[in-house]
């Protein structure tokens, strides 16, 4: 049980004001209000860019079209990552082809973790980007477009080749993808997400330890050499079917190389051949993060947020942000607010639920003397992210 929270009637009171009063009305510009009102700078970082608070979308089926990114914008959502792209070479060939799936069905359920806590996971049985390249391409010119105008933050993902065994690596997918995504985005550096799926982990592909150590070592310098200018790569990290003594691992292999580290995709339940998430998605990634080297780049966390108090929990394993999906498609009457659109009732559970959103966990994390203000602000990034 948590010592009962010793925030004064003051704050209290204007948390449950402010709880009220953005569920009624959402804004874009809700982190001016949080630095206004209480003297809380969310700005954190996110792969080399500075971005005004944690939460952002993780890849997959709700960062799939322009409207989806729009309403992004509209939200206030920190940074979206584009559903993944599977590589290809000049010809348009994949050796990865086996992701490029289609399959619309999702399935937003309860599921019960192993210790009986009843979470939320969607169930979905498709892969990665199902339509052709080119209209990957004219995503990634509009993320650009959004970003330009200080809207949004959208960067692509990208299942490279990844070979088996000692077999070579395909470097035609990597030159010929990575150099198309350099020029739909148009700037530098080119910002990326490398996805090492759940379904990956299931695949026997992923069967031998040393394989996938190597494919972590190598991926990142092989997007660099493939690429005419500097990129700052994120490696997503899957749920390995090993234990968390190879978790850690992967984590160390990764460190080695990427720019920020994405932990952890989502578990793979081998029997009904689906992803999944809930509470032991949760469990698992806070435990091995709570074991692994910390290296000094930056992660961002991924599996159950649901709350401003699970944001910490990454945030002090690490976790410079976090990317959501699972909370940003639930039904309507999950979340506390009685109106608008789903990401505002999202957002707003996150961060001004008067019980367990991030205001109020940051707020008490002061009050018990585990957070200092400078000058008079509380900042999020005093949070142990990034260093050891
Ligand atoms: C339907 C669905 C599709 C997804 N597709 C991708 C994907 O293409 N690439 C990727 O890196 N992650 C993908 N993910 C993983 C999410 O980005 C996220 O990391 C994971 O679901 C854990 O977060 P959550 O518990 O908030 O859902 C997908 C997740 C879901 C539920």
């Amino acid at each position: 049980m948590r010592a009962a929270p010793v925030l004064d009637a003051k704050t209290r009171g204007a948390l449950s004001d402010d709880a009220e009063a953005w569920g009624r009305e959402w804004r874009r510009d809700w982190p001016a209000h949080v630095l206004d009102r209480y003297r809380i700078d969310l700005a954190t970082e996110f792969l080399g860019r500075t971005v005004p608070h944690p939460i952002g979308k993780g890849s997959g089926q709700l960062s799939l079209r322009a409207d989806q990114l729009e309403a992004d914008a509209s939200a206030g959502l920190a940074f979206t990552v584009l559903k993944t792209v599977i590589a290809q070479n000049g010809l348009g060939e994949q050796r990865m082809a086996a992701w490029a799936v289609h399959e619309s069905r999702m399935r937003v359920e309860r599921r019960r973790a192993a210790d009986g806590r009843e979470g939320w996971t969607v169930t979905w049985k498709g892969r990665g980007w199902d339509q052709s390249f080119e209209e990957y391409l004219v995503l990634v010119r509009t993320a650009r477009a959004l970003d330009s105008a200080g809207q949004l933050l959208a960067i692509p993902s990208v299942k490279y080749h990844l070979p088996i065994g000692d077999e070579p690596f395909d470097l035609d997918e990597y030159a010929f993808t990575t150099r198309a995504l350099e020029d739909a985005w148009g700037g530098s550096p080119l910002l990326l997400e490398k996805d090492f799926s759940p379904t990956l982990a299931g695949d026997a592909r992923a069967d031998e330890r040393a394989t996938v150590l190597r494919w972590l070592a190598e991926v990142p310098v092989l997007i660099r050499s493939a690429a005419r200018g500097p990129v700052g790569i994120g490696l997503k990290l899957m749920n390995a079917r090993f234990d968390d003594a190879f978790q850690r691992d992967m984590v160390a292999a990764a460190a080695a190389g990427a720019d920020s580290i994405t932990v952890f995709n989502r578990l793979w339940d081998p029997a009904a051949g689906v992803a999944y998430g809930g509470w032991d998605l949760s469990g698992r990634n806070l435990a091995v993060l709570d074991s692994a080297p910390r290296g000094t780049q930056p992660r961002s966390g991924t599996g159950n947020i649901t709350s401003g108090r699970m944001i910490v929990e990454y945030a002090n394993r690490g976790c410079s942000t976090v990317q959501l999906h699972t909370f940003f498609q639930l039904p309507l009457s999950a979340y506390p607010a009685g109106r608008g659109p789903r990401l505002a009732r999202a957002l707003h559970a996150l961060v001004f639920a008067p019980e367990d959103g991030l205001l109020v966990a940051l707020l008490e994390l002061e009050a018990e003397g585990r957070l200092h203000r400078r000058d008079g602000v509380l900042h999020f990034r005093d949070l142990p992210h990034g260093t050891a």
